[in-house]
């Protein structure tokens, strides 16, 4: 990275993509001082005139225009999966800092090409993955950077949550292989990011797909067995079909002196917290639990003040291309092993 930090000024930020996920952005920008949303755009007219009345700021419905049209630091990318390197290649070479949703692509190639143009243009690259900064995952990585774990054994996280036919019929692109991806690529892929950031890397995967009662291209239910470099073991079990409503986003991990379970619907609260050893972390437990409105949490907020933290030189990215990759990776892998009864080894070529 080789752009000058931002001082003395606010960090001016344009976002593309003025759907469900954008108002977590919009209440990120008006909470964090120092950062200041600038213009918005949707391909949907209307969409970007409700987004833009609602914050102030001029709207737009081509990318191209809003770039070329407002003075900004840095681009918010919040549309369909598929197109966020598109995207954001424009924006790169337009000399701006990259900030898109999860996952940061859907392909390898596509990935590998924004990181490239991130590279190439001197910017950074951020790729949203805000369930990293939940309180009590925050907790658990730092017992795992203590070691107070030991070996580690088995790792499992569970998504059972629930998205009826009308979430997925809300716009064309959900549940496609062009624009979305399934369960693991889409509503899980915080999941998939977790397990893989917190156990580590994963050496092969076998998994299982299924679309068995939703009306789109990929999977809506999807189980993964993963053997991690470290020789411990893992399991990921997805579905969206759970009745009436979602019941469960959690991680587990188990070890040589330490039991830990992260539970509530969107990893929000430790449900199981025992090691062998004491440390005052231990205190903290009860402390760290939330109750988000949504799935998607608090996150949003605590992802972009370190995202201004970056853009002033303070701090270095909490994920950036390089990171959101590797769990990008994962999945890849996930649907390999599904498509040819494989256990698929990594890391994988990048044709995929
Ligand atoms: N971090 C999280 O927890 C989280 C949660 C939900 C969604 N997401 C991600 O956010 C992204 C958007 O999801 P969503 O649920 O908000 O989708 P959405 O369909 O509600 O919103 C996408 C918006 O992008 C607009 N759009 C499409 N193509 C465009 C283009 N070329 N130029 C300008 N606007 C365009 C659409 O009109 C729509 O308003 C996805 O990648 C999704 O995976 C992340």
């Amino acid at each position: 990275m080789t752009s000058k930090p931002i001082t003395g000024r606010d960090v001016r930020i344009a976002l593309v993509g003025c759907g469900r996920i954008s108002g977590n952005h919009f209440d990120a920008f008006r909470k964090i001082d120092g950062l200041q949303l600038v213009a918005v755009c949707d391909s949907v007219p209307e969409r970007a005139r409700a987004a833009a009345e609602a914050n102030g700021v001029p709207s737009f419905t081509s990318f191209e225009e809003m770039l070329h049209g407002v003075a900004c630091d840095a681009v918010a990318i919040c549309t369909p999966s598929g197109l966020h390197p598109q995207l954001g290649i424009i924006a790169a070479k337009l000399g701006k800092h990259v900030i898109t949703e999860k996952p940061m692509a859907i392909s390898l190639a596509a990935a590998d090409e924004l990181v490239a143009a991130c590279d190439a243009a001197g910017v950074n690259l951020f790729v949203v993955k805000q369930n990293r900064l939940n309180a009590p995952i925050q907790l658990l990585k730092r017992a795992l950077d203590k070691g107070r774990f030991g070996r580690l054994y088995l790792a499992n996280t569970t998504v059972r949550w629930t998205r009826p036919q009308e979430y997925y019929d809300q716009a064309p692109w959900r549940g496609t292989w062009e624009f979305d991806g399934g369960a693991f690529m889409n509503q899980a892929s915080h999941y998939v990011d977790l397990i893989q950031w917190l156990v580590g890397p994963v050496e092969s995967v076998m998994a299982k797909t299924a679309t068995l009662a939703r009306r789109i291209e990929a999977e809506d239910t999807g189980i993964a067995v993963l053997k991690f470099r470290n020789g411990a073991l893992g399991t990921i079990e997805v579905t969206m079909l759970t009745y009436p409503k979602n019941l469960e986003g959690s991680i587990t991990i188990l070890g040589e002196k330490g039991s830990v379970k992260i539970s509530g619907t969107a990893v929000n609260r430790v449900e199981t917290w025992q090691f062998a050893d004491y440390d005052d972390d231990d205190k903290l437990v009860e402390a760290t639990a939330t109750n988000p409105p949504n799935v998607y949490g608090f996150g949003h907020e605590a992802y972009y003040r370190n995202v201004l933290k970056v853009l002033r030189g303070e701090a270095t990215p909490d994920t950036d291309g390089r990171a959101g990759r590797k769990s990008l990776e994962l999945i890849l892998g996930i649907y390999e092993s599904a498509k040819t009864g494989r256990d698929v080894p990594l890391p994988l070529r990048v044709t995929l």
